[in-house]
C-alpha cells in the first residue's frame, strides 16, 4: 500500500555553482559564487576577487559535472529517478549576463544534458537562477538593485525556455527567492554589491543595515518578481503547456511558547519572510501586511507604474520549497539558539540536531506542506530536503549512512501524511543527490548524497563516484512508489 499517486516525481537536486564545477570552461563568465572561497562550521565563507592561488573557492572544480554529466545521469537512471532538479549557471549561456549573443558552447553543453536526461525518461526540473548570477551583473550594475537586470535576465529565460523546448517542461524562476528579505541573501542570491559582500551566513555575522540598505534588497526583490513575472507570461504565450514555479526557501518556525507575544511574532515572521513571495508569485500582488513592515521599517521599493499589472500577469503554475529544519520563535532573549543557513531562532526542546547544529523535525514538512497548500491550492514539490553529515568511504568502496536512510524515511513518511491529509504533493527532489559543496560552509565535508564524490575539503580526491546505503534504499522506495513496506 503507498499513500503516493502513481506519477509522483521522485527525484533529486543540484545547483550549478554546487556541482558543475568547469568555472572558467566553455566560454562561462564568473558567478557571485565564483569569488567565495570555503569555510567550515568555525570560519565563515569570504569574498576574494581577484583569485588568490592559495585558497579553494569550491564552485570551480565543485564535483565535476561538467565532466562527468553521463556518468552521473547513469547513476541518477540506475536509481530510478523520475525528475531531475538542476540549475542552468546563467552566466554559461550568457557570460556577462549583458550580452547580445549567447555562447554556443554553453547551449551545446545544456542541450546534451537534457538529451541525455530524455534519454532514461527523467523529467527536468530546471531553476533559472540559484545563487549564481553573473558576477559582471552584480559589479557594474549593483545586482538586482538595478531594473535593468529584469530585461536581461528576461532575454536569458526566453533564450534558454525557447531553445530547449521539447526537452525542459518544469521550470523554476528563482531559487529561494525570499532569502533576500534577510541580510544574507544580499549578495548570494541579489548581488548587490554595494551593501553586501557575501561573507557569513548567520544573522550574527552581519552589521544592522540602514533603512536605506534594506530599501536596496526589497528594490532588487521587487524587480525579481517582475522579472519571474515576465517570463511566466513569456513561457505560457510561447507554450500555454509549460510549467513554471516558484521556490520558497523554507524559513520555516513555530513559536517557542504559547505566550500570546511568541503567536504574534511567528505570525509575523512567518508571513514576512515565508509566505510574502510566494503570495506575490500566487496572487500576483502584494500582501496587505507587508505594508505594516514596509512603513515601520522605512522601506522604501522603487517601483513604476505598470509594475502591478505585470505581477498580475505572472502568476506561478507550481509551488515548490526547500524544507531542512525549524526553528522557534520568541521574545525572550534569553534562550539557547539554533543553527541554519536560513532557518534560526531558539531551540526546539524536543527536537535532535544534525552535526552541523541543524534541528531535525520531519513532523514538520507535513505542517507546512498543509500551510503552502491551504493557502495556494496548486500542486507542490518539495524541491530539496536532506541530512547534511559527514560519510566515512570505507576501504571496500561502501559508505554506510544508516543516518541519512533514517532522515528520509521519515520525511517521506510525512509527506505520505500530507497527501493522505489532501494535500497535492506531486514531487520530492531531495538535496544535493549526488555530493556537492554546501552553499553556506562550503565543505565537501558536508554530504547530502546517495552517491558519494570522492573529492575533499582541500581540494584532494578522485572525484570518482561510489553508491552508499542509502542509494538501495532509495531507489528501491522509488521502486515501490513509496509503499510502507518499502521505507
Ligand atoms: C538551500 C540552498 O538553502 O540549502 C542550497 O538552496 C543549499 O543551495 C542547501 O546547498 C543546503 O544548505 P548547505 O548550506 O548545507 O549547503
Amino acid at each position: 500500500m503507498t499513500k503516493f499517486p502513481k506519477d509522483f516525481f521522485w527525484g533529486g537536486a543540484t545547483a550549478a555553482n554546487q556541482y558543475e564545477g568547469g568555472w572558467n570552461e566553455g566560454g562561462k563568465g564568473p558567478t557571485v559564487a565564483d569569488y567565495l572561497t570555503a569555510g567550515n562550521r568555525k570560519q565563515v565563507r569570504k569574498y576574494k576577487n581577484p583569485i588568490d592561488p592559495n585558497q579553494i573557492y569550491p564552485s570551480h572544480k565543485a564535483s565535476d559535472f561538467y565532466h562527468r554529466y553521463k556518468e552521473d545521469i547513469k547513476l541518477m537512471a540506475e536509481l530510478g529517478l523520475k525528475m531531475y532538479r538542476m540549475s542552468i549557471s546563467w552566466a554559461r549561456i550568457f557570460p556577462n549576463g549583458d550580452d547580445e549573443k549567447p555562447n554556443q558552447e554553453g547551449l551545446d553543453f545544456y542541450r546534451d544534458v537534457f538529451q541525455e536526461l530524455k534519454k532514461y525518461n527523467i523529467e527536468p526540473l530546471v531553476t533559472l537562477s540559484h545563487y549564481e548570477l553573473p558576477f559582471n551583473l552584480a559589479e557594474k550594475y549593483d545586482g538586482w538593485v538595478n531594473r535593468k537586470l529584469i530585461d536581461f535576465y528576461v532575454s536569458y529565460s526566453e533564450t534558454v525556455i525557447k531553445e530547449y523546448h521539447g526537452l525542459v517542461k518544469y521550470w523554476l524562476t528563482f531559487n529561494e527567492i525570499n532569502s533576500v528579505t534577510l541580510p544574507t541573501g544580499g549578495y548570494f542570491n541579489a548581488g548587490i554589491m554595494s551593501i553586501a559582500n557575501g561573507e557569513g551566513f548567520g544573522p550574527e555575522e552581519y552589521p544592522k543595515e540602514t533603512p536605506v540598505e534594506v530599501s536596496k534588497r526589497f528594490t532588487a526583490l521587487h524587480n525579481q518578481f517582475l522579472a519571474s513575472a515576465k517570463t511566466v507570461k513569456m513561457a505560457h504565450d510561447f507554450d500555454s503547456d509549460l510549467q513554471i514555479g516558484c521556490m520558497i526557501g523554507g524559513l520555516t518556525s513555530y513559536p517557542l511558547t504559547p505566550h500570546p507575544d511568541d503567536m504574534l511574532l511567528f505570525q509575523k515572521q512567518l508571513n514576512n519572510q515565508l509566505f510574502f513571495c510566494a503570495d506575490v508569485h500566487n496572487y500576483g500582488e502584494y500582501p496587505y501586511y507587508m505594508e505594516r513592515y514596509f512603513k515601520e521599517n522605512e522601506i522604501i521599493i522603487t517601483k513604476v507604474s505598470g509594475d502591478d499589472e505585470i505581477l498580475k500577469d505572472g502568476c506561478v503554475d507550481f509551488v515548490t520549497f526547500s524544507y531542512y529544519s525549524t526553528g522557534c520563535l520568541t521574545t525572550n532573549d534569553d534562550v539557547d539558539k539554533t543553527k541554519g543557513n536560513l532557518v534560526f531562532g531558539a531551540k526546539n526542546p524536543y527536537l535532535e540536531t544534525s552535526e552541523w547544529g541543524w534541528q531535525i523535525d520531519p513532523k514538520g514538512i507535513r505542517y507546512f506542506l498543509n500551510e503552502f497548500y491551504r493557502r495556494y491550492r496548486k500542486p507542490i514539490i518539495i524541491s530539496e530536503n536532506g541530512l547534511g553529515a559527514i560519510d566515512t568511504l570505507e576501504e571496500d568502496g561502501k559508505v554506510h549512512d544508516p543516518y541519512r536512510i533514517d532522515y528520509m524515511k521519515q520525511h517521506i513518511e510525512q509527506m505520505g501524511e500530507a497527501i493522505e491529509d489532501g494535500v497535492e504533493l506531486i514531487g520530492y527532489t531531495p538535496w544535493g543527490i549526488i555530493d556537492i559543496t554546501s552553499m553556506s560552509t562550503g565543505e565537501m565535508l558536508k554530504r547530502y548524497g546517495v552517491v558519494y564524490v570522492d573529492a575533499h575539503d582541500d581540494g584532494t580526491g578522485s572525484f570518482n563516484r561510489y553508491k552508499k546505503d542509502s542509494f538501495d534504499w532509495y531507489r528501491n522506495v522509488i521502486k515501490h512508489n513509496g509503499s510502507a513496506t518499502s521505507l
